[in-house]
């Protein structure tokens, strides 16, 4: 956690047109700046950056925020991290709030490891491009490998000398302790005579870093041929190293992923840094294992749609279709691509260019049901119990698929396909779907979870409200309104974050001949409007930030509104920018042909939108109302039908009162 005032002074000092311009050439248009969007690509330029409002807008894509949601966003950062990162950039000191003593030894210690791996990357690396071994052997490899200084810099690769003790020398040398050295596997102590050895000897190393850029491990590739030594070692698991959550060559790549919304999954290092090379960064490894969930939803906060690169090994293959299950599992959007017999990805990589290794993909990649599809028939006969094995790996694979729909789809193919009938795959896929959630308890969790918040929703949706009077007046109970009026919603948020600490004098023709409290401000009054009606806001996003806003206590209009621009949130970032950015087509958009400006008569355009509002409410609730008659009236109950009736009648009035008061409130 950063401190409220740290915040604050961040926010104060940043410049959204100077933390853009970072990473995006911006062209000044009038008061603001343009430039082609940074998350899509776009030939002629739509993203638009408002110092005055500190916003960005891209038109073309829709994406929009403050300067820390950019950041965020662009960076792929957390919100704390965001902030660091303008902290520093700012020279301003980002210091973290109540840290218990126990917490400030624990990030310590992990610090601690962090710098001996950071360490022990800059020794190999010296040791690859200064000391005559590493230039001879390791340097000299990677050159035959075809790897260029950039890349080489890139991947911040290195060299283990042969000696095996010259990293652990160096190290303790330089004064890392001995504990910290053995934690993260760079040093090995022996068994009864406590002697130091360097884990790593006589490798090229391949540091692994995490999400945010450290070093968290090392991948160490033997340049000897015999069979005796293993191809390579990897840095043992540590509190730095979770092996199952840690992908090679996400830190490089996230940026990529994120704006191409694709992820190409590949086996190796060489697979990763080769792609790089050639000009496709959107990729990451496994590292030989097979996935994990961990590894699945590190792909999944920056795109659901993963392409699985395989060289054309059978054996491979068929080993990693369980893995690729599990992709489908978690919703992920899977295609398929094999390269040529003989090739990897690395070696393919290497032999083309950037275009044709793009071509190459985008020809050869398939939908993965249909490859295992393929697959398998083309191993097996027509031998129908073979037959009958094919179709139940398939179904297997179909079962995973979360989304019914999608299931759907491919029973529908897969049946024409294997020339089954389609009952009977959805049958069997329905069998061992059911069997599964039996067994595995989390799965089941994970539906219950998604069909309450599917209710919850629907709840939402379908909430009654109890709609009376504007003002006070008498109570009209019992009518189901299903609301959604997101642009009136929209409207009254807008003034709420803009003008809310202000006093608002309510215009004597809003007022409806009741008394005005002469101290409210825009804020109170609002709540007021609504919770006189019993009313909240139906969009959920909205009602969040409606909600938050009254539960922050400094209701200081300027600062509340940045709040919400530079949300933790992102989500809620966009809305707010958008909400200050996109024309209105309510009160606001009559409003801003006048010239009269906005702060001067609230007493008027507030309780205009609240007026707007409630017709709307209210006209809903009459829609509503006079398809639950029709349906009434079809079933012939006239009971309710006369009931339903003698509500419309009351709803009406109530209707025709606000439309009065529309036409009577000319701007
Ligand atoms: N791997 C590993 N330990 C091994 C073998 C392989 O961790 N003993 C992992 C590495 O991450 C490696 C990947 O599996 O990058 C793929 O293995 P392989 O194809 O054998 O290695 P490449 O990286 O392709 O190496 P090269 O092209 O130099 O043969
Ligand atoms: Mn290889």
């Amino acid at each position: 956690m950063i401190d409220r005032a740290t915040v604050d002074r961040i926010l104060d000092t940043a410049r959204i047109e100077e933390v853009v311009s970072d990473f995006v050439s911006l062209k000044r248009r009038g008061a603001n700046y343009i430039a082609c969007c940074p998350f899509h690509h776009e030939k002629t330029p739509s993203f638009s950056v408002s110092p005055s409002k500190g916003i960005y807008k891209c038109f073309g894509c829709g994406k929009a925020g403050s300067v820390v949601s950019f950041v965020m966003e662009h960076e792929q950062m957390s919100y704390v991290e965001a902030l660091k990162y303008l902290g520093h950039k700012y020279g301003i000191e980002v210091k973290e709030k109540e840290e218990t003593q126990e917490d400030i030894q624990q990030r310590l210690h992990h610090e601690s490891l962090l710098i001996v791996n950071d360490f022990a990357q800059k020794f190999y690396t010296e040791q690859l491009l200064k000391s005559d071994e590493g230039i001879a052997i390791g340097l000299s490899y990677f050159k035959e490998r075809g790897f260029t200084d950039a890349t080489i810099e890139k991947f911040l690769l290195g060299y283990a000398p042969n000696k095996r003790r010259e990293f652990t020398h160096n190290a303790q040398r330089k004064g890392y302790k001995k504990e910290h050295l053995v934690e993260v596997g760079l040093t090995i102590e022996r068994d009864g005579t406590g002697e130091l050895l360097d884990r790593f000897y006589e490798r090229v190393m391949f540091p692994i870093r995490s999400i945010s850029g450290k070093v968290i491990a090392f991948g160490g590739r033997t340049l000897r041929k015999d069979k005796e030594v293993a191809k390579y070692i990897n840095s043992p698991e540590s509190e730095v190293y979770v092996k199952n959550k840690v992908l090679y060559g996400i830190y490089e790549a996230k940026q990529a992923i994120a704006r191409e919304q694709k992820c190409y999954l590949v086996e190796g290092y060489t697979d990763v840094i080769s792609f790089h090379q050639a000009g496709v960064e959107n990729v990451v490894a496994s590292s030989g294992t097979s996935l994990t969930t961990g590894q699945i939803q590190l792909i999944k906060r920056f795109t659901n749609k993963v392409t699985v690169l395989y060289d054309g090994d059978w054996a491979g293959i068929k080993a990693s279709l369980r893995g690729i299950d599990m992709l489908l599992e978690e919703g992920l959007e899977i295609k398929v691509a094999l390269f040529p017999d003989g090739e990897d990805p690395d070696s393919f990589a290497r032999k083309h260019t950037r275009e044709q290794l793009l071509d190459f993909l985008a020809n050869n990649e398939e939908d993965f049901i249909s490859f295992k599809q393929r697959l398998l028939q083309q191993e097996l006969s027509k031998d129908p119990l073979q037959r009958a094995r094919l179709i139940g790996e398939v179904v297997n694979s179909i079962a995973v698929i979360p989304d019914a729909i999608v299931r759907a789809v491919y029973i529908e193919q897969t049946a024409s396909k294997l020339n089954i009938k389609e009952e009977l795959l959805q049958q069997e896929v329905a069998k061992l779907r059911h069997k599964k959630q039996s067994e595995n308890f989390y799965q089941q969790k994970r539906e219950q979870e998604r069909i309450e918040r599917l209710q919850g929703i629907q709840a939402a949706d379908n909430q009654t409200y109890a709609v009376k009077e504007p003002q006070g007046g008498k109570n009209i109970p019992g009518f189901v309104v299903n609301t959604y009026c997101s642009e009136a919603e929209k409207e009254i948020l807008y003034y709420l974050l803009k003008f809310g600490n202000l006093p608002i004098h309510v215009d004597e023709e809003f007022a409806y001949g009741m008394q005005q409290d002469e101290e409210q401000t825009v804020a109170q009054y609002i709540l007021a409007q609504l919770q006189n009606d019993d009313l909240e806001l139906q969009n959920l996003q909205y009602k969040e930030i409606f909600d938050e806003y009254y539960r922050l206590k400094e209701h200081e209009s300027d600062k509340v509104l940045r709040y919400f621009m530079n949300h933790p949130n992102g989500e809620v970032s966009k809305i707010v920018a958008d909400l200050f950015i996109q024309p209105y087509t309510l009160t606001i958009q009559q409003f801003s042909k006048s010239l009269v400006p906005e702060r001067n008569v609230l007493g008027r355009v507030v309780p205009k939108s609240i007026l707007i509002y409630k017709a709307k409410v209210t006209a809903q609730a009459a829609m509503n109302l006079t398809e639950e008659l029709g349906r009434a009236q079809k079933e012939k109950d006239v009971e309710l039908q006369n009931e339903l009736m003698g509500q419309l009648a009351t709803l009406m009035q109530v209707r025709n009162f606000f439309a009065k008061e529309l036409n009577r409130i000319i701007f």
